[in-house]
């Protein structure tokens, strides 16, 4: 990964400096280059299907930050059938797959935040990302509130890139089922 990614320190470093709305707009491009990059690809992803056999849940398989948390690129493996729950990040975001494909689902508020622990959430769409598709960018707190699923029969591979950490927030957590919502801490 490291010589891989050697030539885009600098434009990591430039995206983390940029508001969340300029970031998500430079990180998309920089991850669908990323998932084009065949070294990349061999080196670091295709070892990964081979190691994600037998795994029951999705993971975080290679993490890699910048100076001062400014940002961290995140690879995650979705074995068939694996998910998160519906939640969002406390930084700007970014994801494209580069194995396979995973659904996402979007989420919006139909409630003002007023009240404290209490989310009611609608479905706002869904998509199918894969290789070819692009990125799919997430706004700090309730512009990127989503789940990520991977539907399909074979092991899928996502690549992230996420902005700055904010005071040891790492984002929330919903249950729509009880219209509820929480802090999820950096863990
Ligand atoms: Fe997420």
């Amino acid at each position: 990964m490291k010589t891989t990614l050697a030539p885009n320190t600098n434009e990591l470093r430039k995206i983390s400096e940029l508001s969340a709305e300029g970031a998500v707009w430079q990180a998309a491009p920089f991850l669908a280059r990323l998932v084009e990059d065949a070294a990349f690809v061999e080196d670091e992803i295709l070892p990964l299907l081979e190691e994600a056999q037998g795994a029951k849940n999705w993971y975080v398989a290679r993490r890699y930050g910048g100076e001062d948390g400014a940002h961290s690129l995140q690879v995650c493996v979705w074995p068939p059938g694996t998910g998160t729950e519906i939640h969002d990040h406390a930084s700007w975001g970014a994801f494209a797959c580069v194995a396979g494909w995973v659904l996402e689902e979007r989420y919006e508020r139909l409630d003002d935040g007023s009240r404290p622990d209490h989310a009611r959430l609608r479905r706002a769409w869904q998509l199918e990302w894969s290789p070819e598709h692009g990125a799919s960018t997430l706004l700090p707190g309730d512009g990127g509130i989503h789940r990520v699923a991977n539907r399909g029969d074979a092991v899928a591979v996502s690549v992230h890139l996420y902005g700055p950490k904010t005071g040891g927030v790492d984002g929330r957590d919903y249950d729509p089922s009880r219209d509820h919502v929480c802090d999820r801490l950096e863990g």
